[in-house]
C-alpha cells in the first residue's frame, strides 16, 4: 500500500529546498520523478547530483499554460501516464518579503497571481489531464501559516517577516484543494496539502531559539521531516484521504 514503484511523479519548484529533498525521498522509493522547475541551470546541476535512471528534468513555468501543457504532452507521450502531480514551487518577485505598510497593491497582487495562480493553473491543466485519464493526485504544499496568523514576535528583530501575500497565498492554497477535490466527485482524483512548519535554514540564533520555543519537541525542522506525509498522501495508503491538510510543526500551530 505504502509502495510507489512504477509511479510517475511531477514535482514542481524541484530545484529548491524542499523539492530537492522529495525528489531524493521519492526516488528511494523507486518511482520515476520529474523534476521540473523554471531554472535550467540549477535542473542541469540537480541531474548531475543525483544521477539516477528514475530522474527527468523538465523546464516548466507554473504560471504558464502552454508551458504546463507541453509538459503533460511529453510526459503522456513518455509515459503513457502521470500519477501524481506535487505543486510545491515557490515564485515571487524581487519585492517580495516587505513589511505590511511597505506592500504595494501591485506587488501584492503580482506574489499572489504568481504562486497562488501558478498552483491554481497546474491544479487546473492536471485535473484535466487526470479526469480524461481516470486517476490523478495532486499535492499542494500550504504551510503552517497558511492555517494560523504568524507568530509576530518570533520575527522581532529578525530581518525578515513573514509576507502578507503568503498568508493569503498558503491558506487559499487550503482551500482551493478542497473546491477542486469537491469539484472533481466521482473522478477519482486527489487534491490534498501539506502545511510544514518552518524549515532550518541556517536562520539566526536568536529566531531559532524564539520558534523552537514554540514548539512541542524538536521546533524548527529539517526538510527531510516532511518527506513522510509527502510519500504517504502519493501511495495508497492515502487512497481515500482527499481534500485535506496535513500539518507537520512540531505542534506550532497548537
Ligand atoms: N522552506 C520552508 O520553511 C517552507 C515552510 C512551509 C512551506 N513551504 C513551502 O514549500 C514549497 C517549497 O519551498 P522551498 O522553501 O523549498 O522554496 P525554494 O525557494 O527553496 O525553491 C523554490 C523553487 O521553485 C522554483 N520556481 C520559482 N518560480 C517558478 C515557476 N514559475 N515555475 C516553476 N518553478 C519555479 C525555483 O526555481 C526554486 O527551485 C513552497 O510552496 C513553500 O511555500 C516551505
Amino acid at each position: 500500500m505504502f509502495h510507489l514503484q512504477k509511479k510517475i511523479i511531477v514535482v514542481t519548484g524541484a530545484c529548491g529546498l524542499l523539492g530537492k529533498t522529495f525528489v531524493q525521498a521519492i526516488l528511494k522509493q523507486q518511482a520515476t520523478v520529474i523534476a521540473a522547475d523554471i531554472n535550467a541551470s540549477l535542473l542541469q546541476a540537480l541531474k548531475k547530483e543525483i544521477p539516477s535512471a528514475h530522474l527527468e528534468i523538465l523546464e516548466l513555468d507554473i504560471t504558464s499554460k502552454t508551458s504546463i501543457q507541453t509538459a503533460i504532452e511529453i510526459l503522456h507521450e513518455k509515459y503513457g501516464k502521470i500519477d501524481a502531480l506535487v505543486n510545491n514551487a515557490y515564485p515571487r518577485n524581487k519585492n517580495y518579503g516587505a513589511l505590511l505598510e511597505e506592500v504595494s497593491y501591485s506587488d501584492f497582487c503580482e506574489n499572489t497571481n504568481l504562486h497562488l495562480g501558478g498552483y491554481f493553473l497546474c491544479m487546473q491543466q492536471f485535473a484535466l489531464y487526470f479526469k480524461k485519464q481516470g486517476y490523478g493526485n495532486v499535492i499542494s504544499m500550504s504551510s503552517v501559516y497558511g492555517v494560523i496568523p504568524p507568530r509576530f514576535e518570533v520575527y522581532e528583530n529578525a530581518h525578515f517577516t513573514m509576507p502578507v501575500e503568503y498568508a493569503a497565498i498558503k491558506s487559499a492554497v487550503v482551500h482551493l484543494s478542497k473546491y477542486f477535490a469537491t469539484y472533481y466527485k466521482q473522478k477519482n482524483i486527489r487534491f490534498n496539502c501539506i502545511s510544514p512548519g518552518g524549515i532550518f535554514n541556517n536562520q539566526d540564533k536568536d529566531f531559532v531559539k524564539k520558534y523552537n520555543q514554540l514548539s512541542l519537541n524538536k521546533g524548527m525542522l529539517d526538510k527531510e521531516d516532511i518527506e513522510g506525509a509527502l510519500l504517504f498522501l502519493l501511495s495508497d495508503a492515502s487512497a481515500y484521504i482527499n481534500g485535506q491538510n496535513i500539518v507537520v510543526d512540531d505542534g506550532f500551530s497548537l
